[in-house]
C-alpha cells in the first residue's frame, strides 16, 4: 500500500474505498477523538439549526487520513443537508465553479478538498460566493461584454487541505472556523480499532486493538487499513480471535515497525541519518536521494517524525534528533554539535 494513496485518495481502489466508506463514523457522536473540533463543531451546528441559518464556512486542516472528509459528510448529515463534494485541481475554470454553485440548494455543503491547490481565477470568484452569496458572470464578448450579479442561495464551504500553509491568507480569512486535526492518541485509536472491527464482526482482542492502534502512525485511516491486513492474515490461517500475538506478528509481516513506521518513513530517516550523517539537509536533495516527490514528504512523511521529535525543521535544513539515531540503532555520530 503505497503512501501516495493516502494523498491521492481518489485514487485508491474501489474495494479500499468501500472499505473506508463502510467504516465512516456517521454522527458526531460516533467520530472518536478530537475532542474541542467536536465540541465547537456541534455548538456552531446546533446555533445554525436554531437561526435556521446555513452554518458558517470552515476549514479544516492536518495530515491525510485524520477524518477531514468524514467531518464533512457528518456536518452535512447533523445539518439535514446535501454536501457537494470537489477539490481544488478539479476546479480548473471559472466555468467549473460557476457549474457546481448553480447546482447548490440553500444550506448545502460545498467541501473542497485541497483547497489550497485552487487557481487563482477560481479562488478570486470564490470570495464573493462565500461572502456575499453570489457569482460574478459575463454575458457578451468584447466591448458589449457586461458583468451580472447571480446570486446564489446560502451555502457552507467546508474546505479541507493538508497544507493550511498553502492556503491563501484571503481565503483563510474567509471561513468563520479554521480547525486542525492533529494525529490520534492511542486511547482513541485503540477505541477506533475497536469499533471498526465491531462493525466488521471481527473478534478482536482489546490488546490486539491495541498493537494495532500503537503502529497506525496516529492515523485512522492507517488503523483500518491495517486492522483489515491483519484480518486477510487471520483469516488465512483460520485464527477465530485475533490477540496481541497474531497482530504483532502479521504486521511484523508487513514491514511496520513497533512506532508504526512504514517502509517510506525509515526510508527517509534511515538517509537522513546515514547519508546525511543526521543532517541538516534540504527537502530536495531528501527527496532526490529517495526517490519521492516533494509534496508527498512535507505532507506526510515528515509531520509525523516532527511530531515524535525524530526529526527538525532548521533553517539549514532537516536534521535528525538523537531518538531517530537510536531507534535505527545507529550510533550517534562525532559532530554532535549538530545533533538537537
Ligand atoms: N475520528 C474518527 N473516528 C473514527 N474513524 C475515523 C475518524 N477519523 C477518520 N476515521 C476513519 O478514517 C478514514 C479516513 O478519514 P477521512 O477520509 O475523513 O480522512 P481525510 O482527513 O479526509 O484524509 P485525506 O487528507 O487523505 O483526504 C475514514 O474512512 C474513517 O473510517
Ligand atoms: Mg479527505
Amino acid at each position: 500500500m503505497s503512501r501516495n494513496s493516502n494523498i491521492e485518495h481518489t485514487q485508491l481502489g474501489g474495494a479500499e474505498e468501500e472499505f473506508e466508506q463502510s467504516l465512516r463514523p456517521l454522527g458526531l457522536d460516533e467520530f472518536v477523538g478530537q475532542v474541542s473540533i467536536r465540541e465547537n463543531l456541534n455548538v456552531m451546528v446546533q446555533a445554525a439549526k436554531i437561526r435556521g441559518q446555513a452554518l458558517d464556512h470552515i476549514l479544516f486542516s492536518g495530515p491525510p487520513g485524520l477524518g477531514k472528509t468524514t467531518l464533512g459528510h457528518i456536518i452535512s448529515r447533523e445539518l439535514g443537508v446535501t454536501m457537494h463534494l470537489t477539490s481544488g485541481p478539479s476546479l480548473e475554470r471559472k466555468g467549473d465553479l460557476a457549474g457546481i454553485l448553480s447546482s447548490l440548494e440553500e444550506g448545502d455543503v460545498l467541501f473542497i478538498d485541497e483547497c489550497h491547490r485552487l487557481n487563482t481565477v477560481v479562488e478570486e470568484n470564490l470570495y464573493p460566493a462565500m461572502e456575499d452569496f453570489y457569482f460574478d458572470i459575463v454575458i457578451g464578448e468584447g466591448a458589449a461584454a457586461r458583468s451580472m450579479k447571480l446570486n446564489l442561495p446560502r451555502f457552507t464551504l467546508v474546505g479541507a487541505t493538508t497544507r493550511a500553509g498553502l492556503v491563501s491568507a484571503p481565503l483563510r480569512d474567509r471561513f468563520g472556523l479554521v480547525t486542525r486535526l492533529d494525529y490520534y492518541t492511542h486511547e482513541d485509536l485503540t477505541r477506533i480499532v475497536s469499533r471498526s472491527a465491531a462493525i466488521l464482526n471481527m473478534n478482536l482482542t482489546i490488546e490486539g486493538a491495541s498493537e494495532i492502534a500503537r503502529r497506525s502512525r496516529g492515523t485512522p485511516r492507517i488503523a483500518n487499513r491495517l486492522l483489515r491486513r491483519v484480518g486477510d492474515y487471520a483469516l488465512v490461517h483460520q485464527s477465530k480471535t485475533i490477540d496481541q500475538e497474531l497482530a504483532a506478528y502479521a504486521l511484523s509481516k508487513l514491514a511496520v515497525d513497533s512506532l508504526g513506521f512504514d517502509y517510506l518513513d525509515r526510508l527517509y530517516l534511515d538517509a537522513l541519518v546515514s547519508k546525511f550523517d543526521g543532517g541538516p539537509a534540504g527537502l530536495d536533495t531528501l527527496a532526490a536521494a529517495i526517490g519521492e516527490e516533494k509534496d508527498t514528504i512535507e505532507e506526510v512523511v515528515e509531520p509525523f517524525l516532527l511530531q515524535l521529535g525524530f526529526i527538525q525543521r532548521t533553517p539549514r535544513g532537516r536534521v535528525a534528533t538523537r531518538q531517530a539515531f537510536e531507534h535505527l540503532g545507529i550510533a550517534l555520530p562525532s559532530k554532535q554539535g549538530s545533533l538537537v
